[in-house]
């Protein structure tokens, strides 16, 4: 397993271009099963999730082909099989988004079960509860969901829960349905809104996606189409952070300011000047420490969960103390502890992390266990004094495009190296 070695203390400086949206692009892959034709997508980030979903995707039989810069040209009409094996399944969560797909193209699905994961048990019961009111045969028996349909039916589903992946795969099986289905208590995130536009692309009917209610007329058969995946909004607020903490100024390009409102408000308010256009942000913190912050996680268009542990890391080197409340996930402090180890002044009261600013962190060995925490470590060794060690960073290459290089043109310094 590789390692990242940072040495801290540079203020951040420079331009970043941002890559397409892993949480985009996840579901429009997936998505890509709806199509009797092939489909193009574009502006995909290069992370481990989406050449995942490829093996995926070419286990299934779909042919795939990379086309020129950041594109890839999928045709369905080869796929052989419906399954989705556990060995796959395990190392990546979103693949249950097939699910959706390949019940409303072909009537059937074998999909592993997603494993819980180390932010929480992220069950799927919402999934499997729509369609079933679609008219899905749904059976769970040795770790596989064995699903399989006439054609869907419409249908009116009120989601106990706010869930993403979850109105996703519903709003894909909906697309192919037999009449209008709507999903009540809708996932609003900007992801998903992404897919809506995406199928609606293919000749899909799909109204108010992006607000609580979504109506999904569904259509006898979805063609192929060129889509271009939206800017990563959690790369984007990651940058900005990273800028934050050091003190810096940063021109993140090919990213888009209004999906990350809530984000750009706290930046604001822990002291940064924040500059914008159409498909730019420039924040500038040189010669500031940032305030400390309070963070209350909430679905979109609330404060992001992935921006929550970037925050945390801002918050231990800022003046002041902040709370950081996580409501989405019931385990996702994991990064705390190895904060801790920096000399973060840090203690959690329930599912809220207080968080005292210091003078400075100091580099040590540390541990990444997601995604979104490894990230905030590596924020933390970027503003740490002397050497910060970050492990285990196939979690981060699982959701950020070439970071160590991105950085490291920001001026930051930084190095992979095998163990
Ligand atoms: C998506 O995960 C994102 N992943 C996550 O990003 C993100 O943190 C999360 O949404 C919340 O914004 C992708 O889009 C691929 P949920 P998802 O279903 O859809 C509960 C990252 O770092 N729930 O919205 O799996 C669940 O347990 C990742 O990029 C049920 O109870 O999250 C959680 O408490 C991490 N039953 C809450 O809903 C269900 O059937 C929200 O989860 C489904 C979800």
């Amino acid at each position: 397993m590789n390692k990242l070695i940072i040495k801290g203390g540079v203020p951040l400086s420079g331009e970043v271009r941002v890559s397409g949206s892993k949480n985009a692009v996840l579901p429009i892959l997936a998505g890509t099963l709806l199509a009797d034709s092939p489909v193009i997508v574009r502006n995909v980030p290069d992370v481990h999730d989406v050449s995942t979903t490829m093996e995926l995707q070419v286990r299934m039989g779909l042919s795939l082909t990379f086309g020129e810069n950041m594109s890839i040209v999928i045709d369905p009409a080869t796929l052989e099989n419906t399954f989705a094996p556990y060995e796959l399944v395990k190392t990546m969560r979103a693949s249950i988004l097939v699910l959706g797909p390949l019940l409303a193209r072909f009537g059937r699905a074998e999909v592993s079960l997603p494993g819980g994961c180390a932010i929480g048990a992220r069950p799927v019961n919402i999934h499997l509860g729509g369609l079933e009111a679609m008219g899905a045969d749904i059976l769970v028996e040795n770790g596989y969901i064995k699903a399989r349909c006439d054609r869907l039916k419409g249908a009116r589903i009120v989601m106990d829960q706010v869930t993403v992946t979850g109105t996703e795969n519903l709003m894909m099986a909906a697309s192919l349905a037999d009449g209008t289905t709507v999903l009540e208590n809708a996932a609003r995130e900007p992801e998903v809104v992404d897919l809506a536009d995406f199928i609606n692309a293919m000749g899909g009917q799909i109204e108010d996606a992006g607000t609580d209610t979504v109506k999904i007329h569904g259509v006898e058969k979805l063609r192929g189409c060129d889509y271009t995946v939206l800017p990563d909004r959690i790369e984007t607020g990651t940058y900005l952070v990273a800028a934050a903490i050091t003190g810096g100024k940063v021109l993140i390009k090919h990213t888009d300011p209004r999906l990350l409102d809530s984000v750009l408000a706290k930046l604001e308010e822990a002291g940064a000047t924040i500059d914008s256009g159409d498909n730019w942000i420039e924040l500038d913190m040189v010669g500031r420490k940032p305030h400390s912050v309070n963070i209350r996680t909430a679905p979109y268009p609330g404060f992001p969960t992935d921006m929550q542990a970037q925050f945390c890391a801002l918050n231990a080197i800022a003046e002041g103390t902040g709370s950081v409340t996580e409501t989405v996930f019931e385990n996702r402090f994991m990064h705390i502890q190895e904060f801790m180890r920096l000399g973060a002044n840090v203690h959690i009261e329930g599912n809220t992390a207080i968080i005292t600013g210091v003078d400075g962190l100091n580099g040590a060995p540390v541990m990444a266990t997601d995604l979104r925490a490894s990230a905030s470590l590596i924020l933390a060794g970027l503003v740490a004094n002397g050497e910060t060690v970050v492990d285990r960073i196939y979690h981060i290459d699982r959701g950020y495009d070439h970071i160590e290089e991105k950085l490291a043109s920001l001026g930051a310094k930084i190095q992979r190296v095998p163990n």
